[in-house]
């Protein structure tokens, strides 16, 4: 009897130790499928963390192209002025994994000229891995929220000053507004249609509509198209023939892969792959072009209003249950359980 009991509970403090080990080092890939890149939204990063609670032990992954980007650890002031000449630490290989060893803000950036600047920049908060599992983020409260360091954060000790910089409201962002935000001042960015999947018939209909949503296409992009040469090729279209998949008199058709195509003016752009069946089996894409930045470009860093979208934007799926949250929460309460279970054998 006795002997059972026993190997209950050491079975039970097994377990408890197991989802307590793995749930101490939670994995996160930064910016999820966009990976560390250009983003093309200025906000993505402090929207991808905006949903997350990070904790001593915790595991940034970043994915980028090695040799296009870095991942260069700074202090805030660096941060916020975009300064990587004197970093805390730099990864230049792809995937950087890298554990948060102590509690704070901690703040990464790209130090490629004009990738902090556009947007490449993450600011977190860790907190001490001896916290209680903090509350489930139904509704994130502004103190379990990491913001950017460019806002102290209430749970914080504020820093003293922002270092004098006047936050000016960035044009790309008001989540509220219906119509795709106002082009943020940026470079010309080239997107890889479907990304690693190239151009191609998709296993769903509603794939490339996706891979559109919630990107920010603006005078001046380029799309490039990835495909096999003489299997696929790249018809631009009207609304109509893009709605019926007809492409017997197309805009325009490029048969050699890569095709690049410049997004020379505002408006919606439709493209087909004009071979048989495969606009109808969902090889076709839609983009909204807006117009080029109409505004000079925002000094650095985003501003602190548009941290918390009020509404999910396209870009950010709605806060997630927190999974090593309640990965954490269900180690403990097995932990409890255990410990309860030893003591009353
Ligand atoms: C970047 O920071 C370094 C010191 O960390 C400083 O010497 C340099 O002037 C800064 N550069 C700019 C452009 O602010
Ligand atoms: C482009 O934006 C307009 C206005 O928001 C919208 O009506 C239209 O459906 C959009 N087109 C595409 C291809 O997303």
């Amino acid at each position: 009897m006795a002997v059972g009991f026993n190997r209950t509970v050491i079975f039970l403090l097994l377990v408890a130790a197991a989802l307590w080990r793995c749930s101490s080092a939670a994995t996160y890939t930064v910016g999820d499928s966009l990976g560390w890149t250009v983003p093309p939204n200025p906000t993505i990063y402090s929207d991808w963390a905006s949903t997350k609670t990070f904790v001593v032990g915790d595991i940034l992954v970043f994915n980028f192209a090695s040799g296009r980007h870095d991942v260069t650890e700074v202090t805030k002031s660096a941060s916020d002025s975009c300064n990587g000449s004197n970093p805390i630490s730099v990864e230049n290989n792809s995937p950087a994994r890298i554990t948060l060893t102590s509690a704070g803000d901690h703040h990464f950036i790209c130090s490629f000229p004009g990738h902090c600047s556009n947007g490449q920049k993450l600011s977190i908060t860790v907190r001490p891995a001896t916290s209680s599992p903090a509350p489930q983020p139904s509704s994130p409260s502004p103190s379990a929220v990491p913001v950017p360091a460019s806002v102290p954060t209430p749970s914080l000790a504020p820093e003293p000053s922002s270092s004098g910089r006047s936050p000016s409201p960035s044009p790309s962002s008001s989540p509220s507004s219906p119509v795709p935000s106002p082009a943020p001042s940026r470079e010309p960015m080239t997107y890889v249609v479907g990304d690693s999947f190239g151009w191609n018939i998709p296993t769903s209909p509603t794939f490339y509509d996706s891979w559109a949503q919630g990107k920010t296409f603006v005078v001046g992009d380029v799309l490039e198209f990835n495909f096999v040469i003489q299997r696929h090729n790249v018809a631009k279209v009207t609304k109509d023939n893009f709605t019926s998949c007809n492409g017997e008199s197309p805009i325009s058709v490029s048969p050699n892969p890569p095709v690049r195509i410049i997004l020379s003016e505002p408006g919606e752009h439709f493209f087909i792959c004009a071979f048989s069946g495969h606009c109808s089996l969902g090889q076709k894409l839609a983009v909204n072009v807006t117009a080029g930045a109409t505004t000079p470009p925002s000094s650095i860093a985003s501003p602190p209003s548009d941290i918390i979208p009020s509404t999910p934007s396209p870009t950010t799926a709605p806060p997630p249950p927190n999974a090593a949250t309640s990965l954490r929460a269900s180690a403990f309460s097995a932990t409890l359980l255990a410990v309860a279970v030893a003591l009353v054998y």
